[in-house]
């Protein structure tokens, strides 16, 4: 099976993603380190950002805009596969620093001195102690330095498929349990994390937006739509309430309209300023 953070479910999500994030806090996240057309006038020059759970790099892409190449790009992961392909994709064009270590040491963190910390498809794999500590930590780097967090693609535990199959919902429910399993860091915040993300950026001072980026996938994407739906099957298989032979009729169902059906996976985008 695909894993989650495979570097051929990445590649497959990317054009996705990029479509899904909500493109009004993306220019803000630009804004704020002094690139795109809203921010052109203000040069923040060699500002940092440490994007957590980088992967193979695809908030440098996001965020890649006239300028972009002048910031430090800190890049933190524990899969050392991924990074080493962030590197190969960008690392001569960009100024790259790469971390390989588990984002559970909080302590260790190479936070200092960032401007923007940024993830994305990341905190719904973590538990609530990791936001709370990571929120601690950049409320008390503020009192040194301005800075600010952009979190993208929070799944928020809304899925629609196009045609309605009538086991989707006990699917769903079966999914969204599984996604608060513990993925490696502790129990995970799954579909809450978005909202409690927010919340403890709110309570620790920063003024703080969010707004919805569901990824909308139809013909075009019809390979991750497979995977998807494969990977769903795969996660919920085992769970108690779901029914072999039903599951087995909702996988074939399924596989049968990836290409002509279409499928809409809410996310939430998170931007918390100074
Ligand atoms: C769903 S992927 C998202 C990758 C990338 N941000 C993107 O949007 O394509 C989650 C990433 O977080 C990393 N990750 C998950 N848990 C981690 C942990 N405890 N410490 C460090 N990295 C972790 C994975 O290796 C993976 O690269």
């Amino acid at each position: 099976m695909m894993s989650g953070f495979s570097l051929e479910w990445l590649n497959l999500r990317e054009a996705a993603d990029q479509r899904a994030r909500n493109p009004h806090l993306r220019e803000q996240a630009l804004h704020w380190l002094g690139l795109g057309s809203a921010g052109a006038e203000q040069q923040i020059g060699d500002a940092i950002v440490v994007d957590l759970g980088a992967g193979s790099g695809s908030t440098l892409r996001a965020l890649s805009a006239p300028g972009s190449q002048n910031l430090v790009w800190r890049l933190v992961d524990n899969d050392g596969l991924l990074l080493d392909e962030a590197l190969r994709r960008h690392g001569k064009h960009y100024r790259i620093e790469d971390y390989q270590s588990d984002l559970g040491v909080i302590g260790e963190l190479p936070l200092g001195g960032a401007r923007l910390v940024t993830a994305s498809a990341l905190f719904d794999l973590m538990p609530a102690d990791f936001i709370d500590a990571l929120v601690k930590r950049l409320a008390l780097f503020r009192t040194r330095m301005a800075n600010g967090l952009y979190a993208a693609l929070n799944y928020d535990g809304t899925t629609v498929w196009n045609p309605a199959h009538s086991y989707d919902g006990v699917v769903l429910a079966a999914f969204n349990e599984d996604q608060r399993r513990d993925k490696g860091a502790g129990l995970a915040l799954g579909p809450d994390a978005g909202n409690y993300l927010a919340a403890a950026l709110k309570q620790a001072g920063f003024s703080v937006q969010t707004a919805a980026s569901p990824w909308r996938l139809g013909a075009a994407d019809t390979r991750m739509v497979e995977a998807l739906i494969t990977g769903i099957a795969d996660a919920v298989a085992s769970h108690a309430g779901i029914d072999d032979t039903l599951l087995a009729n909702w996988l074939n169902f399924r596989l049968a309209h990836a290409a002509s059906g279409t499928c809409t996976v809410g996310h939430l985008d998170v931007l918390a300023l100074p």
